[in-house]
């Protein structure tokens, strides 16, 4: 058989779902026989159904005949809608040849990473961060440079730590605020310092905005909302965390960059040639429609934040502080791995084993991540309570501090 291409092997994956297929194997074989269930606390989706407006659309769609191909960009009346939305944030308004509608968040970060990596092409890439952004980097030849967001600086990093890593073949940053999994949010400080630094080395900017409503104190700022911004970054965001859309697969980039956009779009042609119709049309409604249940939504996670923190801390061996966006708890564990002597892989493996919880190390995001297990608090309240009260009795068991 001729071998498969070089590039392969460079390419990573989303860890988070082969811990779920091994999660869902084990309550299969083991716990089922006796009874019991796993409590799942590692959720990186909304736990809320796609609001009924929404749906509504989508059937509508159906029934109206909208199943046929559209332009690769998306219909027009959803990219106006995602212009004006995007212009909530932004230094300039944007117009409908600004957006490129895309299946999910997730194509964002491959069209614009193809559009411009060549070979030994450096990225700067925070981590802990959403994994794809290093794989799709190594994939194409480039070099992922990672960025650390530490704890003590609510999961942000500093202007100098980034000028440190800035090469003459750094080519782009990659940001995401508010972050998966830290739940972090960047300070309007620390944005226009990477902006003013982009601009000032002619980088490249991919801001991951797909978390932008789930800021639970204060608001989102875009780092498109800094003059100059909008012509080098691709702003990535989509309807699955805001509206429970995962399954829809409806995401957009964002440019005032032409030659960007036009790259995205003949990549998007190549790929998929045009998003689902239906899809776009139940976005339309998501975007257009009333806005209560994304209102609704955010105040339950806040609810449930406030709820899974002070939990998490009454865990001996375990500390968070209150996250400020997104829907994520990263649990500092390093006390507990230092006295166990284990990883947090190992840790979350014990967890899943013992205690019937599932929760992801922090190692699923990057090598920073080594002193974290990441929770996520989109689970009911019942599930949160079920599932830290299993963790605390399991902890307690093998561990005084
Ligand atoms: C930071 C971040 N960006 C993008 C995505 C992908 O979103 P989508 O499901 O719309 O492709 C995720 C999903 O978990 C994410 O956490």
């Amino acid at each position: 058989m001729k071998p498969f291409s070089k590039r392969m092997p460079n390419l990573g994956t989303e860890n988070a779902f082969a811990v779920i297929g091994k999660a869902k194997k084990f309550e299969k074989e083991v716990l089922k026989p006796q009874g019991k269930s796993l409590v799942y606390l590692q959720i990186g989706e909304p736990g809320f159904d796609t609001p009924e407006n929404i749906n509504e659309a989508a059937i509508k769609a159906i029934k109206d005949n909208q199943t046929h191909y559209t332009a690769t960009p998306g219909i027009p009346e959803l990219r106006e809608a995602v212009a004006k939305l995007s212009s909530n944030y932004s230094a300039e308004p944007y117009s409908e040849e600004d957006v490129i509608v895309v299946p999910g968040g997730k194509p964002v970060m491959f069209y614009m990473l193809n559009a411009l990596l060549d070979e030994g092409d450096e990225v700067i890439v925070p981590n802990p961060s959403y994994p794809i952004y290093g794989s799709v980097t190594e994939y194409l030849g480039g070099k992922m440079v990672p960025i650390q967001l530490k704890e003590e600086n609510d999961f942000n990093f500093s202007a100098d730590e980034l000028r440190e890593l800035i090469t003459p073949k750094t080519k782009m940053i990659i940001i995401n605020s508010p972050q998966n999994p830290t739940g972090g949010v960047y300070t309007k400080e620390l944005l226009e310092e990477i902006a003013q630094i982009a601009i000032e080395h002619d980088l490249w900017v991919l801001s991951d905005e797909i978390y932008d409503r789930m800021v639970h104190d204060g608001e989102h700022i875009s780092i498109t909302s800094v003059p100059g911004m909008q012509e080098r970054t691709v702003m990535l965001n989509g309807c699955s965390k805001t509206y429970a859309m995962t399954g829809y697969r409806i995401g957009w980039a964002v440019t005032k960059n032409k030659k960007m956009a036009d790259y995205i779009e003949k990549l998007a042609c190549n790929d998929t040639s045009c998003t689902n119709t239906i899809s776009q049309y139940a976005a339309l409604e998501a975007i257009t429609g009333p806005q209560d249940q994304v209102d609704y939504m955010l105040n339950e996670y806040k609810k449930r934040r406030d709820l899974m923190v002070s939990l998490v801390n009454d865990i001996p061996g375990m500390s968070c502080h209150s996250p400020k966006g997104a829907f994520y708890l990263m649990v500092n564990v390093r006390e507990l791995l230092d006295k166990l002597s284990i990883t947090a892989d190992e840790l979350c493996d014990r967890i899943m084993k013992e205690a019937h919880v599932l929760i992801l190390p922090g190692t699923v995001f990057g090598l920073f991540g080594d002193d974290f297990v990441r929770f996520s608090y989109v689970s009911t309240e019942e599930d949160i309570k079920e599932g830290l009260s299993r963790i605390k009795s399991y902890i307690e068991s093998i561990y005084q501090p």
